[in-house]
């Protein structure tokens, strides 16, 4: 099991997944859009920061692959803004549906924390998820996250509760 930078190899497991998050009405990820974009196109600006719509950042998006499938997507913000620190962090994350609960997401976000502390070369980690997101704090406290604190975020006109980890870079 490894996670990459994309590649064509797994567009089609990709294209399933996405499927399947909009068949479960996931909203908490989303997976890029496959039918408007060429999503390595998209994944690459990203990247490099070209093109991106305003107040976005740079990010790197990463897919975790097992035997010839794609599993799960991590995308790594390269920076904070306001705006991610209240809601978003550092890095966003998501399991496809038909493989969850199988520790899947515990391995995306641990290979996901290396990349961001060594490749992208951050300090520390910021990762947020909805207070009642059983299954993602549980992977952030199996990562090390440490609580900071709890704030309240308006999401599409809903009140949400945020908790707010942070995991510093050793
Ligand atoms: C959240 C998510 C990434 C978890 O991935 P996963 O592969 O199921 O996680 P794991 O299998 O590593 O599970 C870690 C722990 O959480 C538990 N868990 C996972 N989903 C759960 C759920 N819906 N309810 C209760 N517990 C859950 C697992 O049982 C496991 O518990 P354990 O450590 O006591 O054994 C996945 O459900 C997902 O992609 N959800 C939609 C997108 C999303 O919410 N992303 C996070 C945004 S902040």
């Amino acid at each position: 099991m490894e996670l990459i930078l994309p590649i064509e190899k797994y567009l089609d497991s990709y294209k399933e997944a996405r499927s399947e998050y909009l068949e479960h009405k996931v909203r908490e990820y989303e997976f890029l859009n496959t039918d408007k974009f060429d999503v390595f196109e998209v994944i690459r600006n990203y990247r490099e920061g070209i093109g991106l719509p305003e107040r976005y950042v740079s990010a790197t998006y990463l897919w975790l692959v097992d035997k010839g499938a794609f599993i799960g997507e991590a995308s790594i913000r390269h920076e904070l803004t306001e705006s991610l620190l209240r809601f978003g962090g550092h890095i966003g994350y998501g399991i496809r549906v038909k493989r969850w609960k199988q520790g899947y997401g515990t391995i995306l976000l641990q290979k996901a924390l290396e990349y961001a502390c060594k490749t992208i070369k951050l300090d520390k980690v910021l990762i947020t998820c909805n207070d009642n997101n059983i299954g993602s704090y549980k992977i952030i406290e199996k990562n090390g996250g440490i609580l900071q604190d709890k704030v309240i975020n308006i999401i599409n006109g809903n009140e949400r509760l945020t908790r707010r980890y942070w995991i510093d870079c050793k």
